[in-house]
């Protein structure tokens, strides 16, 4: 029997998970690790956590499941998009890399859409710079940094730091680099333009690859740390949205997933280019080879709910511990015996700034309508409906676009909630499915180096093999009728905040 790895390098922590090729889980493990956020706004992890949960998890799923080293065929690469990892020339970091949902960099986005042109950035990234995108972030390095920026030698992205950690090799693949903002999009690779223009030198870049070719092999060391055999691949992998399409089999035109992760992202995929004039969405390179997707994305969404818990719902965990359940499941719980609309309490997630639809890295989050007759509860039912209203909000952007959308999956640790689902289905009015792999990432890039091994012979192929449908939740009537008045509000409190955001961004 042949074995595949997928090792998923998430911002709470690092999954890797042994799978047999035809995509059965053999063992597990995930490996927690910190966010810093030394200011309001700022979000940093350290790449030595990383790289120790990457290691460990491969070393325990070998030591649990007893696979024999030769068995694992390939390696694939999933994380947290938009991170920047810098090197020096020995290939030391150099500083924390600044990740994803970092907002800092407002001020590199003006000098980005200046030096650039803001047309000509839509036209080739899809979108004016975004603060949480790696082109600000370097710029915000050597802007600030520049005895940093002098030493770096190298620019990767959080999970080709892994790849590098493991073979040795400095490379990427088109759906992550697709989020740095100095790669061109439609033609799948680095924009000369844009680096001119910013005066980023290429040789700091990695190599490009589609996402299931072998990028590089194991090295002695790695082999050695992990317990893995030198020698085995490790293919491109894929940004973790990108890689989660193919966990579900979003692979083909007419199919989009939501994942509500710590990022909430609604997600289509595309034959064809689209790129929304508008810049409210994302339009990337995806994990099938010279295909797209359109990716809308809520910044604080399993963050919102995760912050609630981490903060207001000591009870919960403890009971949750006592019992042996996940907190999670006692918190939904709680909110489903409350009614929609949450007794007239609304939630904006917009606790690290907001992308879809607004781009506003000032934005924070708000509890609109408190009163007194409110509970934990009550926030905790406001708190997943914020996060569902915005998720409608990116979904609505592809009905204006024209892009259809015949099957809606549900992944990430909120798509496991069977309220959330439906409050998705009821926002939707649509059928919400689930498939039967819990692994989405994971799975999606060890699908992608079975495809790079041979075992497989294209992307699609290798998911209709894999991937099985689950469950289904219908949409409600009632439900979808009693929504409206509450998303129809949501999206009014945006614009009427939008100018305070600033004056409040402003305040020492
Ligand atoms: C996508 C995005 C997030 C991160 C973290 O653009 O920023 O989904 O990849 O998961």
């Amino acid at each position: 029997m042949a074995y595949l790895i997928g090792v998923d390098i998430g911002t709470s922590g690092t999954k890797t998970v042994l799978f047999t090729e035809k995509g059965e889980v053999v063992a597990s493990y995930t490996g927690e690790y910190p966010l810093y956020q030394p200011q309001n706004g700022y979000a940093e992890q350290e790449p030595s956590d990383w790289w120790n949960a990457s290691v460990a998890g491969i070393a325990s799923v070998l030591h649990q499941s007893g696979v024999k080293k030769e068995d694992v065929k390939g390696i694939g690469l999933s994380g947290q998009m938009h991170g920047l990892v810098m090197l020096d020339k020995s290939g030391e970091v150099i500083r924390r890399s600044i990740i994803w949902c970092d907002q800092r960099t407002a001020k590199e986005c003006e000098e980005i859409d200046a030096a650039v042109g803001r047309e000509r950035m839509i036209a080739i990234t899809s979108n004016t710079a975004v603060t949480g995108f790696t082109a600000a972030k370097i710029l915000w390095v050597r802007n600030h940094e520049p005895e940093n920026y002098a030493r770096c030698a190298h620019i990767l992205l959080p999970k080709d730091y892994i790849r590098f950690k493991l073979t040795g090799e400095f490379a990427t693949e088109v759906s992550d680099a697709s989020g740095m903002q100095i790669f061109d999009v439609a033609q799948r690779n680095w924009s000369d333009e844009i680096l001119d223009k910013l005066q980023i030198d290429k040789s700091l870049l990695g190599k490009v690859y589609e996402s299931p070719e072998i990028t590089g092999r194991l090295t002695a060391a790695a082999a050695e740390k992990t317990g893995l055999a030198p020698g085995t691949p490790v293919v491109g992998g894929a940004g973790d949205n990108a890689a989660a399409a193919v966990g579900t089999g979003v692979v083909r035109d007419g199919r989009a997933f939501t994942t509500i992760g710590t990022s909430g992202v609604v997600f289509a995929h595309s034959s064809h280019i689209a790129i929304d004039p508008a810049n409210r969405i994302h339009t990337f390179c995806c994990a099938v080879p010279g295909a797209w997707h359109l990716m809308g994305v809520t910044q604080g969404a399993g963050l919102s709910l995760k912050w609630f818990r981490d903060h207001f719902c000591q009870a919960e965990i403890d009971t949750a511990t006592g019992m042996g359940v996940d907190p999670y499941f006692l918190m939904d719980q709680e909110a489903a015996t409350v009614p929609i609309g949450a007794n007239r309490l609304l939630y904006l997630p917009y606790l690290m700034g907001e992308r879809t639809p607004h781009l506003d890295p000032n934005a924070r989050g708000v509890f609109f309508g408190l009163s007194a007759i409110h509970t934990k509860k009550d926030l905790l039912r406001a708190v997943m409906e914020g996060v569902s209203y915005s998720l409608k909000d990116c979904l609505s952007i592809f009905e204006d676009m024209g892009v259809s959308i015949h099957d809606m999956m549900a992944c990430g640790g909120g798509g496991s909630s069977p309220l959330w689902r439906q409050m998705l289905a009821d926002l939707y009015a649509c059928d919400v499915k689930t498939v039967g792999s819990k692994e989405g990432p994971a799975l999606g890039v060890a699908i992608l180096a079975g495809v790079g091994c041979g075992l497989y012979a294209n992307v699609p192929e290798a998911c209709d093999a894999i991937i099985t449908a689950d469950k289904i939740q219908h949409p409600i009537p009632e439900n979808v009728r009693a929504y409206q008045p509450y998303y129809q509000l949501y999206t009014k409190l945006y614009p009427a905040l939008k100018e305070n955001y600033s004056i409040l961004a402003s305040l020492s």
